[in-house]
Formats: C-alpha cells, sequence, structure tokens
C-alpha cells in the first residue's frame, strides 16, 4: 500500500490521526460473526476510515466478503479521502462528518477506529473542534455527558445506524469501563445489545499514544440485551474474565482472587463513608481576591499535590500562592476541619499519596479531601482518619487498584476513589495480621 501523504503531526493530532497496526486489524476482522459471512448480501461502514485500513483488512483476510459487501468509508479529511480514492474504487468515500452525516443507509457490520479526544479549540485537548459544532454534537446524541470523549458519540452513531442483528466492531480507550462520564454510553450499549470488551492493555499506539485500548465488539439485539463479558488478549488468546446476564451498565472493573478477597473482607468502600471534593484549581486561585504571591506575616503557604507524600505532608512553599489564615475559609470551608487528603496521582512506587492534614492548611491543584459522611451508614464505622490514611498508603491498597483498574487511568478518579474497599478496625487488623 502507498503510505499516506505526510501530515504534520500538529495536524495529526487534531483530527486524532493514529493509524491501527496491522495485527490488530487482522484480528477485528477476525471476530467478524460468522451469521454475517454467510449472507448474500451485507453492507460494511468503516467510519473516520482515514486509509480505510479496515476494509482493505478485510480484503487481505477475505477477499470473498470484500467482494461481496457493499462498502462504504466516511473521512472528514479531504486531504486524505483524495489520497486513498485510487485504491477504494470499490468502496463508496463519502466525505462528511461522520458524527454530522445524514443518512438513510442502515448497516450489518460497522469496524473501526474512531477519532479520540475531549472535543475543543483549547490548547489543553488534543482534537480541535470549534464551540458550535459542539453544541450540535451535544445536542444530538443522548450518551453526552461531562467531558465526553468523541469516540462515545462514534459508538452511539454506529450503534443507530446499524441494522438489527448487525455488529460493531471498535477499538476505543478502555475509559468507558469506569469513568463517569460515559455512565449513558454503558447504559446505552446494555440497552441495544450484548457487550463484549477485549482489553489490549496500553500498548497498541505507542510510542505515538500512551492508551490502554479495548476492541469493543457489540451485537445490536433486542433479545441479548443487558449480556456483558469482559475478557483479555494475551498471547494470541482471548481470555475471559467476567460475564454478566443482567448488565445495566454498571461501572466494570477487573478483578483477580486477591481483589476479590479484599472485596470479601472489607464491610465499606470509601465513598460509603467519606464525601471527596476536590481542591481549587489554578485558575481560581490565581484570580482569588485573598491570594498573595508572596509570603506576609499570619499568611500560609497554599500547599498542592507535591506537598502530599505518603502519609506524610510537606508544610512548605512549593506553589509561591499564600493566603492570609482568617481568609482560608474563603478559598473552601472544610480547610479548616482535620482531615484527609489523597493526591490524584501515584506516588513513584505506585503507591496512592494520602496524608492527615491536622494543622489545617489550604490546598490547590491535583488534591482530593476526604470528609466523613454524617449518615446512619458511617455512625458504626470505627477506623480512625489516620488509621485509613495508614490503609490507603499500603501496598495492599496499590495492589488492588493495579488488579481492578489495571493500566487503564494514570490518576485516580473521585469514582474510582470511592470505590475502594474500606475496612472496619476489625478487618484492618485482618490486613495487617495477613498481607502486611
Ligand atoms: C483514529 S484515525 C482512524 C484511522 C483509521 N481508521 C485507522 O484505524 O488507521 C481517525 C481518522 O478519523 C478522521 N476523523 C476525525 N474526526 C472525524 C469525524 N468527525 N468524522 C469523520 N472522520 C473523522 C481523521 O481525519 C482520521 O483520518
Amino acid at each position: 500500500m502507498k503510505p499516506l501523504p505526510a501530515i504534520a503531526q500538529t495536524k495529526k493530532k487534531d483530527y486524532g490521526i493514529f493509524f491501527t497496526p496491522d495485527w490488530v486489524v487482522d484480528f477485528m476482522v477476525e471476530l467478524i460473526a460468522g451469521g454475517l459471512l454467510k449472507k448474500n448480501e451485507i453492507s460494511i461502514l468503516e467510519p473516520a476510515c482515514g486509509g480505510a485500513q479496515f476494509l482493505i483488512g478485510i480484503k487481505r483476510k477475505n477477499p470473498f466478503l470484500f467482494k461481496k459487501a457493499k462498502k462504504v468509508g466516511v473521512e472528514i479529511n479531504k486531504e486524505i479521502i483524495r489520497h486513498i480514492e485510487y485504491l477504494t474504487s470499490h468502496i463508496d468515500l463519502v466525505h462528511a462528518d461522520y458524527l454530522l452525516w445524514d443518512t438513510k443507509l442502515r448497516f450489518d457490520l460497522i469496524i473501526g477506529n474512531p477519532p479520540y479526544g475531549i472535543p475543543s479549540l483549547s490548547d489543553h485537548y488534543s482534537l480541535k473542534v470549534d464551540n458550535a459544532t459542539k453544541q450540535k454534537y451535544r445536542n444530538i446524541y443522548t450518551t453526552w455527558y461531562g467531558k465526553y470523549n468523541l469516540y462515545g458519540a462514534f459508538i452511539e452513531k454506529s450503534i443507530n445506524l446499524l441494522k438489527e442483528n448487525g455488529q460493531l466492531i471498535f477499538i476505543v480507550p478502555a475509559t468507558f469501563m469506569f469513568l463517569d462520564e460515559f455512565k449513558k454510553l454503558r447504559s446505552f450499549l446494555a440497552r441495544h445489545g450484548k457487550t463484549q470488551i477485549i482489553y489490549l492493555g496500553p500498548d497498541v499506539f505507542k510510542p505515538e499514544a500512551d492508551v490502554a485500548t479495548v476492541v469493543l465488539n457489540f451485537k445490536k439485539t433486542k433479545a441479548m440485551s443487558h449480556r456483558f463479558i469482559l475478557s483479555e488478549y494475551k498471547e494470541g488468546k482471548v481470555i475471559q474474565i467476567r460475564k454478566e446476564n443482567r448488565w445495566q451498565g454498571e461501572i466494570i472493573l477487573f478483578s483477580t482472587t486477591f481483589s476479590k478477597k479484599l472485596d470479601d473482607l472489607c464491610s465499606y468502600r470509601l465513598g460509603d463513608v467519606y464525601d471527596i471534593k476536590i481542591s481549587p484549581r489554578t485558575p481560581e486561585i490565581k484570580h482569588h481576591p485573598h491570594v498573595k504571591k508572596e509570603k506576609l506575616s499570619g499568611h500560609l503557604p497554599i500547599l498542592n499535590g507535591s506537598n502530599l507524600k505518603c502519609n506524610h505532608i510537606l508544610y512548605e512553599s512549593l506553589t509561591g500562592y499564600w493566603i492570609a489564615k482568617e481568609k482560608i475559609t474563603t478559598l473552601r470551608n472544610f480547610f479548616t476541619k482535620p482531615h484527609i487528603v489523597v493526591g490524584l496521582g501515584f506516588r513513584e512506587d505506585g503507591r496512592v499519596g494520602a496524608a492527615y492534614d491536622a494543622r489545617l492548611y489550604p490546598w490547590m491543584g491535583d488534591v482530593y479531601h476526604l470528609l466523613k459522611k454524617n449518615s446512619i451508614l458511617t455512625l458504626n464505622y470505627d477506623l480512625d482518619d489516620e488509621e485509613v490514611v495508614e490503609y490507603l498508603s499500603t501496598n495492599v491498597v496499590k495492589r488492588y487498584i493495579k488488579d481492578i483498574f489495571r493500566e487503564v487511568t494514570y490518576h485516580l478518579s473521585i469514582t474510582q476513589l470511592k470505590l475502594l474497599p474500606l475496612p472496619s478496625k476489625k478487618e484492618w487488623e485482618i490486613i495487617k495480621k495477613e498481607w502486611l
């Protein structure tokens, strides 16, 4: 195959262009259901098709299927379309934004690699989409929620374009398994068919992109909806990890014998006992009327994630921001109560950075605050905050996190933190005796 035209690296990022390795294309083509292969008439769509790698992959692996199928590719970038036209004479190439593409066509098979990224014009995000277009997406897609990722909208659109019993095979980031912004997408998947997720891990797009991916293998069917299987691809084999017949779109986690043991032992989850709040972000600190950029008398340094070590806080200025002690409540009220602080990122050895702030300092940036709930559930909770910090800093929690979230995220979201098992005093004694 003739190489695609050289597209500047920045432009590539703007469109979310990362080409799928051939072994992944072949693996995904092999997932095409036998029932579809037997059909006399079959229509196949590759959305965001780039070089039409998947349609070409079908031609390579199954020339007979390629020959009999009606094939459509949709691509937003005219430059790319122009270049591949010569090798795709049997493919209908549509120049359109897939998410706004208005079509009456319906497909038996939709296969491909959609773009990944939070759409925005800001430098902070990689996929460049203007606000008016983003608003259109938001109005069209029922699964759009929070800082939604474009790949979620590609999944929704594709399922809508599938015929009954049609199949969707996409390689996408694994984040939809448990991040909050995909909760509507998970329930959409559960309502519309049977979902298989095959975990591929973090290496597929390295070094261009560092993202843990899965193959989503979805069958649109009313009969089999609410079914879900989690598997992983390891040394050429697909190994099943979990299966549910009544999945409603709940968070999907990996599990191991060890994680199950800790789940079974602990009577609580962190989210049962604590409310979790995030620190003020840098822009808020920068524009805050009482924040100073120098040390004045009666002022405290504002701490951030770098001040937070495992079970230990460096009470010194690393941020260059200060605030008068009596003005701390103008930032957050809870800064005046001793409480547990937890870092979003893991510490060097992979452990959670958690400590107890007894000295009531102000915080900013990537730091969570755990505030004891006042509810019937927490009334009998008997482990004190210092012991909870000790537990969170252990290798037991480190291992649990690795076992259930694998390499999917490099930091802890509030949803993930809430899910961590939390022992009572008696259970903590067992952990110390058996595992530490
Ligand atoms: C992640 S690549 C996938 C390329 C190819 N399918 C592969 O696996 O190698 C994304 C492709 O999607 C195209 N694209 C990005 N946004 C799109 C949109 N909204 N509609 C259609 N195509 C889009 C880009 O121009 C790029 O060619």
